[in-house]
């Protein structure tokens, strides 16, 4: 391999921009294609990015040998099948969140990959964020004491991306808010307290704003058709039990009537030696005077590269990724088991 990593991105609409950047800012990485199907966006990038390439067609791109990589930014529908021919083509990935729309496809992207030896990624960014890295190390430092509770939360106002867009079919997204930004909380929380054996969840979700048309914003590139049905939720209540005994409580909202004063995401984690609140980090405990409040700020750590950086680095170094497909189809086994539930209306088993 040359020694600068050849990458192409994979669809160029609200993120896949952001890896293009990314990629032009690693030093050891060179943007050498893009592939987009809106054929006016695809060379409008490639020309203010000066890419060489353009495609509008991901099998034609996948064909060319001297890309060593791609990124993929597209729809959530279209991870698993794209990955699936990248890893078939032989090329590193980086997927963007969520690995796939259900577990079965998670879990076939990670069996191919584990074949290929190739460096597979889900790009899950909360991992890299300096406040994450420094939680984890106090965390693995056991300054928490035994973790029993952790509390995730995304309590958007307004924020359903282009209702009527891919974002908002269960066909194309596999889901709503739950999907789109649970995943982020769920794979730091697992991550954070370093388990990813969960066995069972109940869960509630509702669609209350998204079909009446309210809670919107203008997220992402995709196409807006208003005749399509808003066929995700909006809402997502659950409670997750994990192996060890230990829960999670899971509260996420694309829209909804909350109080402005409160952090809009955030993860807590509740030990039995002290606490921790995220984003921004602070650790609670008994000092010296009573309880007490830290606000951390993040020092230099040693995991605090990029995410896209990180992958080349794998990829070139033959490195184990932070993020492995196998927490990553976990994560994925517990958004289908809150679908499942919600579904049901029952608690479910995950096996
Ligand atoms: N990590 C994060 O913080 C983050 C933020 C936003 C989105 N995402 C994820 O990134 C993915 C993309 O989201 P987005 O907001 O950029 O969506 P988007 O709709 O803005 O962009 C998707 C792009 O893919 C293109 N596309 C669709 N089908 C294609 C095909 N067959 N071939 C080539 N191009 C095709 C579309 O034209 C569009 O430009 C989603 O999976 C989403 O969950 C992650």
């Amino acid at each position: 391999m040359a020694d600068r990593l050849r990458v192409a991105v994979i669809g160029v609409g609200g993120i896949g921009i952001e890896h293009v950047k990314s990629v032009i800012a690693c030093p050891r990485a060179t943007v050498v294609a893009l592939c987009e199907s809106h054929p006016k966006r695809g060379r409008e990038i490639a020309e203010r990015y000066k890419i060489p390439r353009a495609y509008s067609d991901y099998r034609e791109l996948l064909e060319q040998p001297d890309i060593d990589a791609v990124t993929i930014a597209l729809p959530n529908c279209l991870h698993a099948p794209v990955a699936l021919e990248a890893i078939q083509s032989r090329k590193h990935v980086f997927l963007e969140k969520p690995m796939a729309t259900n577990a079965k496809d998670a879990l076939k992207i990670a069996e191919a990959a584990k074949k290929s030896r190739l460096t597979v990624m889900v790009g899950q960014d909360f991992r890299f964020r300096p406040g994450t890295q420094l939680a984890k190390m106090l965390i693995d430092r056991n300054d928490l004491g035994e973790i029993y509770h952790t509390r995730l939360f995304w309590l958007r106002r307004s924020g359903i991306p282009r209702i009527g867009s891919w974002f908002t079919q269960k066909d194309l997204s596999g889901g709503g808010c739950t999907i789109d930004l649970g995943v982020h909380l769920i794979d730091t929380m697992m991550y954070l307290v370093g388990e990813f054996e969960a066995v069972s969840i109940t869960a509630q979700t509702f669609a209350k704003f998204g079909p009446r048309d309210i809670g919107g914003y203008d997220w992402g590139k995709g196409d807006v058709d208003p005749r399509k049905t808003f066929t995700v939720e909006d809402n997502c209540v659950a409670l997750l039990r994990l192996k060890s005994g230990r829960t999670a409580s899971i509260d996420i909202s694309w829209a909804g009537f909350h109080a402005p004063e409160i952090r809009e995401y955030g993860l807590d984690l509740f030990g039995t030696n002290g606490g921790l609140s995220l984003y921004p980090a602070r650790f609670f405990r008994n000092g010296a005077n009573g309880y007490e409040t830290v606000n951390l700020s993040t020092p230099k750590l040693p995991m605090t590269e990029d995410r896209i950086q990180h992958f080349v680095h794998c990829a070139l170094d033959n490195k184990k990724p932070l993020i492995s497909l196998d927490e990553s189809v976990k994560v994925q086994q517990v958004l289908d088991a809150i679908y499942a539930s919600a579904e049901t209306g029952k608690e479910i088993r995950i096996k």
